[in-house]
């Protein structure tokens, strides 16, 4: 049993980029590991966010996250700003990264790291998230493509903090899924799928209604050519589809192109195969919705068991760097 923790924005629906590239495994991961799973709002302050809508949000991606399958009785899953050691340990490990390899972060870059007005929050933010992965002793960090870099940087944080004040962390590694590990926009396939893009056709949403789906996905675009081939570097909106159609329905990408001539065929099967993919989802989300105690309470039970483990790590990171213990 590998010790696991994720986490995901509450930013709004979940999209399928999240779905593919992480909820997915969660659910895989979660019977056989002892997994952990959080929503980050506290990272959601980092950029502006609306307040009045915030604690919903969060109330809803863990609806999100408990329709998608993942089960409380075989997971723990907790909203991040209720385990208050998140913050506690970020500081300590703040204190031992340089401003110098927080400022490489692309993501950092992409959000505006240049402009004097960004916030310390949005440059800190991977630290937070190192600190939400090393309080839990993770092994495996099951995310996206898009989150490697911070993995990096936690795993460099927890070798440097262990180097300089004893054996304290382990340092966990990213698993990341074969194929639609980084799923890209339906309508600018040469960036990831996201909700922040201006676009709403080139995101499907995993609470889409199977017609809208089928209108986005037979909507993407391709290119000016005919022939089905599975080239993410020339041809990045037709293998983006590839993709899909290999998540969804098992198999290799570039093999599933040999069946294809022509672009049709491709993208009906293709919104066909993410129709039932989600369908599950959507139809355990219709129950849960109704719910909402139920949800406040499965993040109740979780922040605590959540707590007790964090409580212990952050206790021996706070000895290793020489603080007082209280008595
Ligand atoms: P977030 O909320 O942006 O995304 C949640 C998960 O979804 C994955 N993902 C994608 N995968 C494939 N294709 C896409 N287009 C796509 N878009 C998003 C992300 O890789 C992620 O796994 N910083 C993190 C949240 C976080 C976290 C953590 C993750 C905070 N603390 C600790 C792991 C461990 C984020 O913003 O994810």
């Amino acid at each position: 049993m590998a010790r696991i923790l994720s986490g995901v924005q509450p930013s709004g629906e979940v999209h399928l980029g999240n779905y593919l590239g992480a909820l997915r495994q969660w659910v895989a991961f979660q019977h056989d590991n002892d997994a952990f799973f959080c929503v980050v709002d506290l990272h959601a302050l980092a950029q502006e966010h609306d307040t009045a809508l915030l604690a919903s949000r969060t109330l809803e991606a863990a609806t999100q996250l408990l329709a998608a399958g993942l089960d409380p009785s075989a997971c723990t899953i907790f909203a991040q700003s209720h385990v208050p050691e998140h913050p506690r340990l970020a500081w300590l490990l703040e204190c031992t990264a340089t401003v110098g390899e927080l400022r490489r972060m692309t993501q950092f870059k992409d959000k505006g790291g240049e402009s004097e007005s960004v916030r310390v929050g949005l440059f800190t933010y991977p630290v937070l998230q190192a600190a939400d992965i090393l309080l839990y002793d993770a092994e495996l960090v099951p995310v996206g493509d898009d989150q490697r870099q911070h993995l990096e940087l936690t795993r460099d944080l927890a070798v440097r903090f262990n180097h300089h004040h004893g054996d304290t962390f382990v340092v966990p590694q990213a698993a990341v899924p074969t194929f639609a590990a980084r799923v890209m926009d339906l309508q600018e396939p040469t960036r990831k799928m996201s909700k922040s893009v201006s676009s709403p056709l080139g995101t499907v949403l995993v609470l889409d209604r199977p017609q809208e789906i089928d209108r986005k996905i037979r909507k993407a675009v391709t290119d000016t050519e005919t022939s089905v081939r599975y080239d993410p570097e020339k041809k990045p909106g037709v293998s983006n589809l590839l993709e899909l159609l290999a998540a969804s329905t098992g198999g290799d990408p570039a093999v599933l192109a040999d069946d294809y001539t022509s672009y049709g065929p491709l993208k009906a099967d293709v919104a066909e195969a993410v129709i039932a993919l989600l369908q599950p989802v959507q139809e355990r989300y219709q129950e849960l919705k109704a719910q909402p105690d139920y949800v406040a309470k499965v993040l109740a039970d979780g922040a605590a068991k959540a707590h007790t483990v964090a409580a212990v790590t952050l206790d021996r990171a706070m000895r290793a760097m020489g603080l007082l213990p209280p008595r």
